[in-house]
């Protein structure tokens, strides 16, 4: 088994960030100097994934503009000696082989996911959601193919979350097999009390089989009126092996304010150009608090 595909569902429509995510996609709001996609991008790229897939809908097309080369403002700042600014332009164009689909209606994202199964195949393949930014130093998506590739089977990230916001995540039921890895047998979303598996959560990563096309034909709706990719997991894990794997690394949620906000100042804090300033700033701000 090897995983060389990623498939990345972004065409959401972000209501947790209006009214900026209006005519802006959320995965372009940037995260100090580059937008939260870009993040996502170079995250497979480093796993060693070259061909992309973005699904997105109607209102989205500033991603593939972004990912495009741009002559007019590549010749100006060569023309203008803006060597690092043209460096990093053209490296953004460059991360890997993107590819575009949109998901017509906005039905879930068990259904985005299912808009990828033309560009996918017959291959296990990666699933990294817009919104979700990880920072480690082993790319999150890449401990998740090891695990993939060597129990050969689905893999899902997670992390411990409390038990007390379990009900906004999707709890996985798990057992234990070997040092932070667990075989799945139960999966639910947003769980009511009586519902929760355990406080292992999924956050934004997974490697999944082909097999999840087969489910996600068939699926109903489910939470929020929405096709739920877990449910399709729920599914698959009952049909083939499934691995969770708790990921070394910490994520943002950058598709609420909050999350957002945590993200740009931690990314601050570590930028050449912002960190040693941003750092002076919050002290001081701290001190008139
Ligand atoms: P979210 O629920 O986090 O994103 O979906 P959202 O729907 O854009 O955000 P809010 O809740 O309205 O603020 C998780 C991921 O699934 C994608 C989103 O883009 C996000 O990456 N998604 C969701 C789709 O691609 N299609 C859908 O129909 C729903």
């Amino acid at each position: 088994m090897k995983v060389r595909k990623a498939v990345i569902p972004a065409a959401g429509l972000g209501t947790r960030m209006l009214p900026a995510t209006k005519t802006v996609p959320k995965e372009m709001l940037p995260l100090v100097d580059k937008p939260a996609i870009q993040y996502i991008i170079e995250e497979a790229a480093a796993a060693g994934i070259e061909d992309i897939l973005v699904v997105t809908n109607r209102a989205k097309s500033a991603m593939d503009d972004y990912f495009d080369y741009y002559p007019e403002l590549e010749t100006r700042l060569l023309q203008s000696g803006k060597d690092r600014e043209l460096t990093e332009v053209r490296r953004a164009a460059d991360l890997a082989n993107i590819f575009y689909v949109r998901q017509k209606e906005t039905k879930g994202l068990g259904h985005a996911i299912w808009r990828a199964k033309r560009f996918v195949g017959d291959e296990p393949f990666a699933v990294l959601l817009g919104d979700d930014i990880m920072r480690s130093k082993k790319p999150v998506v890449k401990q998740l193919i090891e695990a993939a590739e060597r129990y050969e089977a689905s893999a899902v990230g997670v992390q411990q979350v409390g038990l007390d916001v379990i009900s906004k995540y999707c709890s996985v039921k798990v057992k234990p097999l070997e040092e932070r890895i667990f075989d799945v047998s139960d999966l639910v979303e947003k769980p009511r009390p009586e519902q929760v598996f355990s406080n292992y959560a999924i956050l934004g990563r997974y490697v999944l089989t082909p097999g999840i096309f087969d489910v996600l034909e068939n699926l109903t709706p489910g939470y929020g009126g929405e096709i739920q990719l877990t449910d399709g997991l729920s599914e698959l894990c009952k049909k083939e092996k499934m691995v969770a794997v708790d990921f070394e690394g910490k994520r943002y949620d950058t598709g609420n304010l909050k999350g957002f906000l945590e993200a740009t100042i931690d990314f601050a804090m570590d930028h050449p150009e912002t960190g040693k300033w941003l750092k002076r700033f919050l002290k001081d701000k701290a001190k008139a608090l």
